[in-house]
């Protein structure tokens, strides 16, 4: 046995005694049973040596790349100064970071608050939509996700997830997604919010049509509901737009932003209202919501160094082209293998593939992991394969890629033969 051999053992006996021994089962189904070592832009590189082109980009965080030398040069630095904040004084990154937020966030949300994750994030705008408007309820959509922490879980749109956890947050309704009367017809006078991801993630790579989000907002003033955009996946660059919301001008009264904002290098997590929702909330006492580890300098530095390479790079424009480009080749692979593929769609960067049958789909994510390149499905729609790199991705990355899902296709194709056609 070689020393990465050991080494990997030793890992699987860790994981199956300590960890999670489903888990790591499942893993070894799906041959991701090595152990990652190294990443570098679009790449990450096994213990054995093994190289993978990153097209989960864990589940949308890595849109910069792995370890960007600006975010790793800026966390490094902070790092020599003071990496989390006494919570006493002025925090300097903080404070910039909460302005640039500001400046780059869509219409009026003028305020930030820095937390540490999506869920956190979706928690603090539940609770703040509560306390602004004085109302309990919240109306989200089937198939969403929204995080798993009990306030999150109970907007999040499935029951395989919520159940066992019963019973969840009260108040909590959902209607079909991409239905902006179900949502007119829900609202009633205990309604605080609508929340919706612009594009749903994890429900399967759902682009809604192009009236669903200003019929939304409208519906929401209207009846002085507050709209509640959850950019934690969409936000900063992967749909081709800086904000997802931005495609249909749409502009929310809250908005929670987590993964790509800690520039692939730090967790990060924020959400951000206007000064009137801000002023409802924090001005009798604001600490009314605290986090000791949210907006800590190291992690602030980090995501100033990864809003600006998001710009000065112009990673948006970059997830559009490349996005359309990598979806006409998806497009192309369904075509020919209508029986396997229902549909290839997507938004910029934020692209997947339905299957006919969910366990074809993960046998073809199987044979791509042998082949070199990382893929999975949608949490709340195992039918579903999707593609979210980093936005640095080139057009021969993602040509490799292409090659290697048809490659994939080919083997299910073999390994299961008849009983698909
Ligand atoms: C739209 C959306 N909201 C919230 C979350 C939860 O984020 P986290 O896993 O960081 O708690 C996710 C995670 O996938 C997400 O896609």
């Amino acid at each position: 046995m070689s020393n990465a051999e050991q080494i990997t053992q030793d890992v699987i006996e860790k994981y199956q005694r300590f960890v999670n021994p489903t888990q790591v089962a499942l893993l070894k189904i799906g041959g991701y049973d090595h152990i990652e070592h190294r990443a570098e832009g679009v790449v990450v590189t096994d213990l054995d040596g093994n190289e993978y082109l990153d097209c989960l980009g864990g589940y949308g965080i890595f849109s910069l790349g792995h370890r960007h030398p600006k975010v790793v040069e800026a966390v490094k630095r902070q790092l020599d100064l003071m990496p989390l904040a006494s919570k006493t004084f002025l925090n300097k990154p903080l404070a910039d970071l909460c302005a640039r937020l500001a400046e780059i966030a869509p219409g009026d949300l003028q305020y930030a608050f820095l937390c540490n994750s999506g869920t956190e994030a979706v928690e603090g705008a539940l609770k703040i939509a509560r306390m602004a408007t004085g109302r309990t309820d919240c109306i989200a959509t089937v198939g969403a996700y929204h995080g798993k922490t009990l306030g999150s879980l109970s907007a999040t749109g499935r029951e395989l997830y919520r159940k066992p956890f019963a019973p969840m947050v009260p108040g909590f309704s959902h209607v079909p997604w991409n239905d902006a009367a179900a949502i007119e017809d829900a609202i009633t006078e205990n309604t605080a919010a609508v929340i919706v991801e612009p594009v749903q993630g994890e429900g399967g790579i759902q682009v809604p049509s192009d009236d669903y989000l200003p019929r939304v907002q409208d519906i929401c003033r209207r009846r002085g509901v507050l709209l509640i955009a959850d950019e934690v996946q969409t936000g900063l660059g992967r749909t081709g737009k800086m904000f997802a919301v931005e495609h249909w001008g749409v502009t929310p009264d809250i908005m929670t932003l987590a993964k790509a904002l800690g520039g692939g290098v730090m967790p990060v997590g924020a959400f951000l209202a206007t000064p009137d929702i801000w002023e409802k909330v924090f001005h009798e006492n604001p600490f009314i919501h605290t986090s000791t580890f949210g907006g800590g300098e190291l992690a602030c530095a980090a995501a100033l160094a990864a809003l600006d390479v998001t710009l000065t790079e112009d990673l948006p424009r970059r997830a559009a082209e490349n996005g359309a480009y990598f979806l006409e080749g998806l497009r192309r692979t369904q075509a020919a293998h209508p029986n396997v593929l229902q549909e290839a769609r997507g938004l910029g960067l934020m692209l997947g593939v339905e299957f006919t049958d969910s366990d074809i789909g993960k046998l073809v994510i199987g044979t791509m992991v042998h082949r070199g390149v990382i893929a999975a499905y949608t949490l709340n729609n195992p039918k579903v394969i999707r593609f979210e790199p980093p936005l640095i991705i080139t057009r021969a990355q993602i040509d490799q890629v292409l090659e290697v899902f048809e490659a994939g296709i080919q083997d299910a194709l073999a390994l299961l033969g008849d009983l698909i056609e």
